[in-house]
């Protein structure tokens, strides 16, 4: 099912959807990439869910727009567990934490990725939506992640927006109109 819902990209017309279903579905084919290893605990997923309607949107698409995020937190994380022991990361674990809501005026869906990895500094915060713009090493990034998640985002009327403190964490906001 989760494929299923991930693979939908090509549809031709908007699909009224679970903004949840859609969450849950990208969680769980990054699982393998969530649970314990040699190194670290397993990332704890932290799911705050308010009760949203079904809003109409391109399912497969908003599913790689999550994708990307939960990748990148993923990736922040792995980043500032860099020298710390296995017992160190499990005494204040990597933890990613999902929450939704809806706006006060009820005409948009507010989903936030949290993670708290590496954070970004002022500059790189700037650029972290443009085109190939990447930190990561030859075979690790392309740098599309991002403009391709803020290009999905905009074409179905919302906005992406990013909070960060280097040292301590990421926060993307996605707002959708029901
Ligand atoms: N959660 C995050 N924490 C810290 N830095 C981040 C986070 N998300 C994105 N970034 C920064 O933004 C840059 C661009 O992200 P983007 O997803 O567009 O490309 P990428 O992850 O480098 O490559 P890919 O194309 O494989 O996604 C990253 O290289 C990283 O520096
Ligand atoms: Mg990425």
């Amino acid at each position: 099912m989760s494929l299923r819902t991930f693979s939908r990209a090509d549809a031709q017309k908007p699909i009224k959807s679970s903004i949840h279903g859609i969450i849950n579905s990208t969680v769980l084919i990054l699982k393998h990439r969530l649970k314990a290893s040699e190194s670290r605990p397993a990332v704890e997923i932290i799911q705050n869910y308010d009760e949203l309607p079904e809003i109409n949107c391109f399912p497969g698409q908003l599913s790689q727009v999550f994708m990307n995020l939960i990748a990148n937190a993923i990736d922040a994380l792995e980043e500032s567990n860099r020298g710390r022991s296995f017992e160190d990361i499990k005494m204040n674990p990597n933890r990613i934490t999902i929450s939704t809501a809806k706006s006060n005026c009820e005409q948009y869906v507010l989903i936030k990725i949290q993670d708290n990895g590496i954070g970004m500094t002022q500059e790189v915060k700037q650029k972290i939506f443009d085109y190939l713009f990447t930190t990561k090493g030859v075979g690790k990034g392309t740098g599309l992640g991002l403009a391709i998640a803020s290009q999905i985002v905009q074409k179905h009327g919302g906005s992406i927006d990013v909070n960060s403190t280097l040292g301590q964490g990421s926060e993307f906001v996605i707002q959708l109109p029901i």
